[in-house]
């Protein structure tokens, strides 16, 4: 990039302030690559009742900010807190924002009110950034959620002195999460019922959020090359394959980046125990600790494989547990399972120790320090996802010399090297049929592997301790698509 550029975030989760899955880590991360790279930012996300004022070392920066709507004005405050040099602003509006869920209660029952939740978050995103007069080149929102602002720059702030040269990315992180409503919130985002039509907003009758975002935004892109081709299929782009191969090349594939200052073994301050490609006694004794956590069989000889998931239907927790018992039955083998979501899973897993004493582990919930105490004490990190857009954990399971068996899919296919027999090459385990007998079977082939050829094991976790997916990497492939955003949006 030949000059800096002043860009504007909006998502609705960035770690470490509010976090379900790999949408923050990225929003957390991408900004601070990006300014270091000499870019300046600013993100804008919600202030839920869960981000800490004390924690997070929150201040007031405005008491009141007027947010037109389709509808009317809505008044809320704005909130800051430095985030490694980036400045990160909180919208503050009690009626959408003050509750501990982000987009659920703790049964798991979606919000009613999201979509007028989430196209205040888009606006008032927009509206921080007049109000600052931050003038951005850039506007780049995340899934759903923010995906009305693509469409506001094209409407609302078409002529805006500040706003009006931005041009807008849309990255995709999951293209099953749409954000489709009844049409009766359609006036509230003010986008005009000229932009209601199967070209944009509507579907099927109804408001389709991710949508509208696809036919607005200057450039879209998804988190990994292979599921940005899926995705243009039929099977895995759940409707939206006719509007994305319309985009025809502004629509790409981009692999996340992984924060390497939480993620790496030899700087990880919640293991019992660093280590490095070179010397990997602390390993050991991670597995030794993970193994008595869990009250599993401690002996360093047996493997162990890890899961850290959410318990969605995507992830294939099912193909798993249709699974395990017949793998701990007949292979000398443990497993610790750390996860939550669907109740039958959780049910099913939280289970699973008790049948199983010694052999597996289970704990439901949502930790990340134990999320690091598997991915540094595990041998093996299993991931059987039906779809996986990017998939971050099979990456952090790589820095730690944790091998993957993936199904080979989006970014687990573009991620994970097929381990070789001949040479013992590659960085993992894949396979490509979705049923229990492919995950038995590549289990079986990692677990043998392990017994009886070692070497294979121990230049596997060499190579896969030194893979780089460093954030550097994907934030100059961002600047490229940022580049492509602006000479789209000057032409029109
Ligand atoms: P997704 O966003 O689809 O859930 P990713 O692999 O991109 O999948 O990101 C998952 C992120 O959430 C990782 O940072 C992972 O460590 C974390 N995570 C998921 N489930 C848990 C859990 N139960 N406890 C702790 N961390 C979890
Ligand atoms: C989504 C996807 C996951 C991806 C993450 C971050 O949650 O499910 O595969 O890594 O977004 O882009």
């Amino acid at each position: 990039m030949d000059r800096p550029l002043r860009i504007l975030f909006i998502a609705s989760e960035v770690a470490p302030f509010a976090k379900t899955g790999g949408l923050a880590d990225v929003a957390g991360a991408l900004p601070v690559a990006l300014r270091e790279r000499g870019h300046e930012l600013m993100v804008v996300m919600p202030r839920y009742a869960s981000v800490n004022y004390q924690k997070f070392g929150l201040r007031r920066f405005w008491d009141s900010m007027g947010v037109w709507m389709g509808t009317g004005q809505l008044w809320c405050g704005v909130n800051m807190a430095d985030h490694q040099g980036v400045p990160v602003y909180f919208i503050d509006y009690n009626e959408y924002f003050g509750r501990d869920g982000i987009y659920h209660d703790a049964a798991y029952n979606d919000y009613l009110d999201n979509p007028y939740r989430f196209g205040f978050l888009s606006r008032a995103g927009l509206q921080l950034a007049r109000d600052m007069e931050f003038a951005p080149d850039i506007v780049h929102v995340h899934d759903w959620q923010t995906a009305p602002a693509a469409a506001y720059l094209k409407t609302w702030h078409w002529a805006d002195p500040i706003l009006g040269k931005a041009a807008s990315v849309l990255t995709i992180h999951n293209m099953a999460y749409q954000g489709v409503y009844d049409s009766s919130c359609y006036p509230f985002l003010g986008l005009g019922w000229n932009n209601f039509n199967a070209g944009a907003f509507e579907d099927h009758g109804r408001v389709n959020f991710l949508k509208g975002g696809i036919a607005f935004a200057d450039m879209v892109n998804t988190v990994s090359p292979t599921y940005a081709k899926e995705t243009r299929t039929a099977e895995l782009g759940y409707g939206m394959a006719p509007m994305l191969n319309n985009k025809g090349d502004d629509y790409v594939g981009i692999i996340n980046g992984v924060d390497y200052s939480d993620w790496s073994p030899d700087a990880d301050r919640l293991i019992p125990a660093p280590f490095t490609p070179d010397s990997l006694a602390g390993k050991a004794l991670d597995k030794h600790t993970l193994q008595r956590r869990f009250m599993l069989e401690e002996s360093p000889d047996i493997p162990v494989i890890g899961v850290v998931s959410r318990f969605a239907d995507q992830k294939g927790l099912g193909l798993l547990a249709q699974a395990i018992e017949g793998i701990v039955n007949s292979m000398r083998v443990q497993f610790v399972i750390l996860g939550s979501g669907d109740p039958g899973l959780e049910s099913y897993f939280g289970g699973l120790p008790a049948r199983y004493p010694g052999r597996i582990g289970s704990y439901i919930g949502y930790n990340n320090e134990i999320a690091h105490w598997i991915e540094a004490g595990s041998d093996f990190f299993i991931m059987p996802s039906i779809y996986e857009p990017c998939g971050l954990n099979q990456i952090y399971s790589l820095r730690y010399g944790t091998l993957p068996i993936v199904r080979a899919t989006g970014g687990l296919d573009d991620t994970v090297e097929q381990y070789d027999e001949a040479t013992g090459g590659g960085t993992g385990f894949k396979f490509w049929s979705a049923t229990p007998g492919a995950v038995y079977n590549t289990v079986g082939w990692a677990v043998s592997t392990y017994y009886d050829r070692p070497q294979h094991i121990a230049q596997m976790m060499q190579r896969a301790m030194t893979q780089d997916f460093s954030w550097e990497r994907s934030a100059v492939a961002y600047e490229e698509i940022y580049a492509r955003a602006m000479a789209n949006k000057a032409r029109l």
